[in-house]
Order: C-alpha cells, then structure tokens, then sequence
C-alpha cells in the first residue's frame, strides 16, 4: 500500500526529546489510502446498518434489583450505573439514524434479555453489576453470545481497569509511570520497614506517596501519605474499603492531564475520513487549586469549565505534542480497540507519568451547565458529540467487518 503521500504529512520529528517522544506531531487527521472508495463503503454500510440493527446500548445492572444476580456480592470496584450516559448514547443513534435501540442493564438476565429482543449489535457503557473485574464482564457475555460491540475486548478491559496491571504494561513498554508498588492485606498488615520491595522500588524516597484501590474512579479512596510512618494505616483502610490489592505510589506533585485516544477513523460533519494514526483529542489540563493536592472528581464537586484548560497543538505545543505521543503509544503498543482516556501527571522536574487508562471514559453529551472531559476538545478537531459516536461506532465496525469477518456472520447478512 502506497504510503508516501501520507508519509508527508508526518514528517519525522526533527526534535525528541531523553524519551524519544516528539513534540511535533501532526494531529490533523488525513486521509489514508486504502483500497479505493472503502470510506464511502463504509459510510454505506454504516447507514444500512443503523437502519437494520437492533442495537442494546448497556449500562451497569443493579445488585439490588431482583432477578439481577444470584448471589450479592461485594463491588471492589465502586458501583454506577451510568444509565443516563447510555441514554446519550443511545439518543445520538437515534439522530444518526439508528430504528431500533434499547438500554439494557447489564446483569444476569442480558444473555436472555439479547435473544429475546434479536440484538445485533451492542454498545458497552457499564462498569459492571458486581464482583471481581467486573468492567469486563458484559463484554465476555458477549463474546461469548456472538454479539459484536462497541467496547474493550475481556481481557484489555481487565487490564485498564485494574491500575497495576496497566502500569506493568507501561514498564514493559517504557512509558513513565509513577514508581509503585502493590499490597494485599491476605499477605498481613503492609509494614514498609522491613518490605524488601518496597525499599527495592522506593529507594530512600520518604514521601509523599499516593495510596490507591488498584480498581477504583471518581478519586474515591484515593489519600495522599505523607510519611513512610502513615502508610501501614493507609493501606489497612483503603484495603477494608475495597478488599482487594492495594497501588502504592509516589505521589507526583506536578501539572495534571487528560487525553482520549481512540481509532483512526473518525467522522467530521458525519464525513467519514482516515488517519494514520489512532485520533487523540481532548487534550486538557486539570486546573488544580492551590490546596487542592489532588483533582476532586466530579462526585464530590461538579467539573465546571474552569476546572479544566483546553490544550492547542499551536498554543501549548510541548506538553500536547507529548500527550499525543504517549496516548497513540499505548493505544498502538497495547493493541487498543476503542477510546480511553488517558490521566496523566507531571512530576517535580516536569516529566509526564501515566496515572491510569480509563477504558470506558464518561461520554455524556454537553448541556449547557455540564461537560465531559472527553467532549470538551471535540470542537477543535470539527467534531461534535454525534460525530464522536458515530466515529467509534465507524471505527469498530469497519475493524470487525475488516479484521473479525468470522465473528460478524450476523452484521453481514444485515448487509446482503
Ligand atoms: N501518583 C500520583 N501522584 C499524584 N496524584 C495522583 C497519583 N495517583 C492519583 N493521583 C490523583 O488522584 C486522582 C485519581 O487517581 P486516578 O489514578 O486517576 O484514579 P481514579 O480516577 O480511577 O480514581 C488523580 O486524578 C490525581 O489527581
Ligand atoms: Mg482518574
């Protein structure tokens, strides 16, 4: 496949910097030459299919509700529904031309709840009902039904939502992490003294340090230690909070910042186009306040604009240049399929570290008292939130259709 002419609107870096990531990437997308007309393929097929799929947009079943499971359990990971995203989301179908889409709690009675109603298709917008890794849950039922969607495969989903598992996938590849390490209390109450490893990861750093659920969101139970002396309480009750391992971490004093990433076809004005490269957008710095040591999610405070600062490839061109670097090298090197969004901080010298990937980032549509992070750059890119579902909608469809043939029997006959 020919691919000088897009070759050129990269160029190499000229300057990279100790790390090898480039400030000077392009982020305009461009269009790639593929086979001939295979946009304008996929923009058909797009159409016929919103027209003829029955699409289940799925959210995190309750507990609580009868029927849902069989036996309650504890949630390690703190629970949400997000039903009323998965409504946003099943509203922008709608307008894009979608007949026939429904919300479907996730939880035990989806296989049936799938059969009955003759899903297609579905799209993933649940953390889970309960229980261990429950982010992946709903997306191996559907592996394993043979319902094709719009998520994170069951591993990969597992792996961003559990931070240390992540983050031994950023060593391997490189990546700055904040140093850390992980604690269960099965292994008896965490006494950093006499810890080989924690000596070995720490070397002689006394503090700050960040102590964390390895599977949490929204900031809950996450406290910043100051002494060494304070870490055996610290991890004891994030532990009885969560009852799983425990990260802890040294804590970066630095800017903070967010970034999407996702696939790289993307729809501007409902215009499907192609790049190169995975789509980063949404780069934003989380505006801390001066006694604010760590960002307040938006459970505790709403996440108002002047909270978060916009990023320009022209106007901030060092650090965006960095975040696209490091969101397109986990999103390619991690063998992503769909949108994170990535939490990154800098540390006291002004170095970039990966916090955590969210792999299912908060997609409510922009009202005009509330935005979401990701949606907050859609604009400079030309898009706006219906093109952002329509893109993960293109991108993952265009990948099963290209890439999965075996597993879309049911899409492509749709298509015939
Ligand atoms: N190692 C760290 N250094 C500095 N701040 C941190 C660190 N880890 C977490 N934080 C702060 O806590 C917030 C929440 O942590 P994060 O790892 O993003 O988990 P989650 O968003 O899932 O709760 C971050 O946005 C950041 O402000
Ligand atoms: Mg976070």
């Amino acid at each position: 496949m020919p691919e000088t002419a897009i070759d050129a609107h990269y160029p190499a870096p000229d300057i990279v910097d100790a790390e090898g990531f480039s400030a000077l990437w392009d982020t305009r997308p461009v269009r790639l030459t593929r086979r001939t007309g295979r946009l304008e393929q996929l923009e058909t097929q797009i159409e016929r299919l919103l027209e003829r799929m029955n699409i289940a947009v799925i959210y995190g079943g309750d507990k609580t509700i009868e029927g849902a499971v069989i036996n309650q359990t504890h949630n390690p990971r703190s629970w949400k529904s997000y039903q009323a995203v998965a409504q946003d989301i099943a509203d922008s179908l709608t307008r894009l031309g979608a007949k026939n889409v429904r919300l479907m709690a996730d939880d035990m009675t989806l296989g049936g709840r799938l059969r009955e109603e003759n899903i297609h298709f579905a799209w993933l917008n649940s953390g889970g009902v309960q229980g261990y890794d429950s982010m992946s849950h709903s997306a191996a039922m559907l592996e394993m039904t043979g319902i094709p969607y719009v998520g994170h495969n069951p591993l990969t989903a597992s792996i961003l939502d559990n931070k240390h598992a992540f983050k031994r996938q950023l060593h391997a590849l490189g990546i700055p992490t904040p140093a850390f390490m992980t604690w269960h209390l099965s292994r008896g109450p965490f006494v950093p003294e006499t810890n080989r490893r924690f000596h070995e990861v720490f070397a002689g750093f006394s503090g700050p340090f960040i102590v964390k659920p390895v599977c949490g969101r929204a900031s809950l139970h996450v406290n910043i230690v100051d002494t060494v002396a304070d870490l055996t309480e610290a991890v004891a009750e994030v532990y009885s909070a969560t009852e799983n391992h425990i990260l802890i971490e040294e804590f970066m004093p630095g800017a903070e910042f967010t970034v999407a990433v996702c696939g790289s076809i993307t729809s501007h004005g409902r215009k499907l186009v192609q790049s190169n490269h995975p789509h980063v957008f949404s780069a934003v710095e989380r505006v801390l306040t001066e006694e604010e040591r760590i960002f307040t999610s938006m459970d505790v405070r709403p996440i108002t604009t002047d909270r978060l600062k916009s990023l320009g490839p022209r106007t901030d061109s060092e650090v965006h240049g960095k975040l696209v670097d490091i969101a397109r090298e986990v999103f390619t090197e991690m063998d992503l399929e769909t949108l994170i969004r990535l939490d990154l901080r800098m540390d006291a010298n002004g170095r970039l570290h990966v916090l955590e990937a969210n792999p299912k980032p908060d997609l409510k549509r922009p009202n005009a008292e509330k935005t979401s992070i990701v949606c907050i750059g859609l604009s400079e890119c030309g898009m706006d939130y219906d093109d952002l579902i329509l893109s993960l909608l293109s991108d993952r469809i265009d990948f099963l259709l290209c890439q999965r043939r075996g597993t879309v029997t049911a899409l492509t006959s749709l298509l015939d």
